[in-house]
């Protein structure tokens, strides 16, 4: 018999680590609802490579090594990929460690889409997909089995933006941007989707002081590993606006995913069918259509989607807090 209760979500993490995929990664081993069965990468905020390194690296520290992390798409299904935004999380995507500790576990053989698939295969309607970074792998699995709507439970995405402007256009969130015609697949999909955007992830800012906080309480690795790397990646996002210089902090994006998951009433919701622009000025935008207006185009009958606008950020943060401070970390 296991040593550990039976969780109720059974999450797949798929994940460009990068900062605050860290942050978010160390929130579901934390949190005691949430069972994390596996991770799966995919390019974005790093390679590919980088990003399946990170993850690894990330669970050995925090002594689950015993997750498996699969290795997944390296490029958008159609654009060009961009070069990594090594400014914002660092060339490693850890906020440049100074060293990294030796560790042994490898990636499972498997891509990332196949992961998905075995596993909605074999616990069908049991698992929630927790995407956070361009939603290639999931493009692909839907591709290799186009029941996958049904065989996942849901799918809490970070990515996206109706009514904030984009952070790297005017109008595009970063992870829908670097693979546009991946997710406005899966938009169209028909999954239980809720999508967590720049609407909320702009309102919650994390100071850096939390996570030293966090630092100290735990005295281990891993949470040292993840304070260096928010105190480069707040660098960033205190140069760029002034509200969250003046407390050092960043956006704490994919972990709110997470949160969105676990305490999904700390959240305000607009449903309706969300498209994505695919090509031009606008490409990445997500566009949500308002029910209550017959619009004249064809293209908007699809499923809907459950689209984030509101949220209570004190709330969010502390449960951040009491969830990373929690004694979570194994030997
Ligand atoms: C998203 O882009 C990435 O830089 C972050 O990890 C997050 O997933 C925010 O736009
Ligand atoms: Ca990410």
């Amino acid at each position: 018999m296991s040593n550990f209760p039976q969780r109720p979500h059974a999450v797949i993490y798929d994940t460009d680590p990068g900062v605050d995929d860290a942050m978010a990664l160390y929130y579901a081993l934390a949190h005691p609802e949430i069972e994390l069965l596996g991770v799966t990468t995919t390019f974005g905020n790093v390679t590919v490579d980088q990003a399946a390194t990170n993850a690894l690296y990330l669970l050995a520290l925090a002594g689950r090594a015993d997750i498996a992390v699969t290795r997944g798409v390296a490029a958008p299904l159609v654009k060009h990929a961009e070069a990594p935004p090594a400014h914002i999380h660092g060339a490693d995507g850890l906020g440049n460690l100074p060293q990294r500790q030796p560790f042994d576990n490898r990636l499972d053989p498997r891509s990332s889409a196949q992961f998905i698939v075995d596993m909605a295969r074999a616990r069908p309607g049991e698992i929630t997909l927790v995407p956070v970074g361009p939603l290639g792998n999931l493009a692909l699995a839907l591709d290799m089995e186009p029941r996958l709507p049904q065989l996942l439970r849901a799918v809490v995405l970070m990515g996206g933006a109706v009514l904030e402007p984009g952070n790297v256009s005017p109008v595009a969130e970063a992870n829908i941007w670097n693979d546009p015609h991946a997710a406005d697949k899966v938009f169209c999909a028909g999954f239980d989707l809720t999508m967590v955007g720049l609407d909320v992830t702009h309102q919650v800012i994390l100071p850096v002081s939390l996570f030293a906080d966090m630092a100290a309480h735990h005295q281990h690795p891993a949470m040292h590993t993840l304070h260096h790397a928010v105190d480069f990646y707040a660098g960033f996002y205190s140069g760029l606006y002034p509200h969250v210089a003046e407390i050092h902090g960043c956006f704490g994006h994919d972990v709110l995913a997470f949160v969105a998951l676990t305490d999904p009433h700390l959240f305000e919701y607009e449903s309706g069918a969300v498209r994505v622009a695919v090509d031009g000025l606008g490409q990445g935008q997500t566009m949500l259509r308002r029910k209550s207006i017959s619009y004249p185009q064809s293209g908007w009958e699809g499923p809907a989607s459950r689209a984030c606008m509101q949220v209570q950020a004190q709330a969010c943060k502390d449960l951040i807090k009491s969830t990373l401070m929690r004694d979570w970390i194994r030997p």
